[in-house]
């Protein structure tokens, strides 16, 4: 690296999540403890390197008390990629690479390096931005825990207990009135969230994007159920779960520079098993709370783990790398390695076992899983 560090920047970009301030926290204090650089906090993702006036110095005061505060104090956004920069203008969107005066304006501030906490979609403006000569470090966040390199994000396990919580909930109302209960939560490709809170939380169905359901699966299980006495069923559906002969649902087209919004699996499952089950069926939609309120012990420590080491990669000249928990130790990987593709359950994951145990209905027969797993 040219010269000495003296100052570095930090942002949060992409969806929010439990933790993001156990990070922010823990780069502002390791970098003032340890090396003396000056931090500054970039505002709203990308946003605040593409628009003036939206970066401050992050002193120590100003990460005091918010270890266990959910959210960002530095904001976010999921629409401000600088490669694709869409705007409106005169009532139509116009596209803009405005890239280049991003890594100018890094370098006008006298950003030695910058620190990006984000998913996949940050990583990977993350890693073009470095290609054109923007000294990065990356941090993966995402409560969809679908980021290769990584065993797990911090955010995941606290929207794990968040769906778990309501879970053991709605189990309660549903058994007192004999009802099917639908949770919808999130996971747009992977359903990490669903298959664990599912058996965390004791649901009978458990639907996920890697298998696409049978309706007849579905509907089988509860009848077994009602036919075994238990005369009410909890089924776990991820936003992007869908039939095998369907699509997934959504909610809302594309708003301007975001993406297309899921949503709505809930609903259409139970007016389908209505009709077909001829019972009474409730849905919840888990939605945003997933991703809001205080991180798990388990989050504020990783997420504190993960900026500090991101700091000392700087130091280390580990630039264009991610900080990664495997076997229990943090470590670098290469950004492109971890965005290279999404980190999906696998087919042959042993909580797919677990599941088959519990008598779990996964959406679709144990055969054609066992087929879909050999790749058959
Ligand atoms: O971070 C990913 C995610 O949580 C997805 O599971 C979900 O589809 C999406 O964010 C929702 O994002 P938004 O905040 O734009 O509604």
């Amino acid at each position: 690296m040219a010269g000495p560090i003296r100052r570095i920047g930090v942002l949060t970009g992409g969806g929010d999540c439990p933790g993001l301030n156990a990070v922010i926290r823990a780069v502002v204090k390791t970098a003032i403890n340890e090396y003396d650089w000056e931090v500054l906090g970039i505002e709203d993702g990308f946003e605040g390197l593409i628009q003036p006036g939206r970066v401050r110095q992050l002193t120590r005061a100003d990460v005091r008390d918010i270890l266990p505060r959910g959210g960002t104090i530095l904001g976010t956004t999921n629409r401000a990629n600088p490669f694709h920069y869409e705007v409106e203008v005169d009532g139509e969107v116009k596209v803009f690479d405005v890239s280049d005066d991003v890594v100018r304006h890094a370098q006008v501030l006298g950003m030695d390096a910058l620190v990006v906490i984000g998913g996949d979609g940050s990583l990977h403006i993350a890693h073009e931005l470095m290609q054109k000569g923007l000294k990065v470090v990356g941090v993966p966040k995402t409560i969809d825990s679908d980021l290769q390199g990584t065993v797990i994000t911090f955010g995941f396990d606290t929207a794990v207990n968040t769906a778990m919580d309501a879970l053991d909930k709605l189990s309660t109302t549903a058994e007192s009135h004999h009802r099917v209960i639908i949770l919808e939560v999130m996971g747009r490709d992977a359903g990490w969230i669903a298959l664990k809170a599912g058996i965390a939380g004791g649901a009978d169905a458990i639907l996920i994007p890697e298998i696409p359901y049978d309706l007849d699966v579905v509907a089988d299980k509860i009848a077994r159920r009602n036919r075994g006495g238990a005369k009410f069923s909890i089924v776990v559906a991820a936003e992007g779960a869908r039939p095998v002969d369907g699509k997934a649902v959504y909610q809302a087209e594309r708003e301007i520079g975001g993406a297309r919004r899921l949503g709505g699996i809930g609903e259409v499952l139970a007016r389908q098993l209505r009709e077909r089950c001829r019972v009474e069926v409730r849905v919840t939609v888990l939605g945003h709370l997933q991703r809001g309120g205080s991180p798990t012990a388990f989050d504020r420590l990783l997420a504190s783990r993960f900026g500090t080491m991101a700091v000392h990669l700087i130091a280390q000249g580990k630039l264009g790398h991610m900080v990664a928990l495997q076997d229990e130790c943090i470590i670098a990987v290469p950004i492109a390695e971890a965005v290279a593709q999404q980190k999906f359950v696998p087919l042959n994951s042993d909580i797919l076992l677990t599941a088959f145990g519990l008598d779990v209905c996964l959406g679709n027969s144990r055969e054609v899983i066992e087929k879909m797993q050999a790749g058959e």
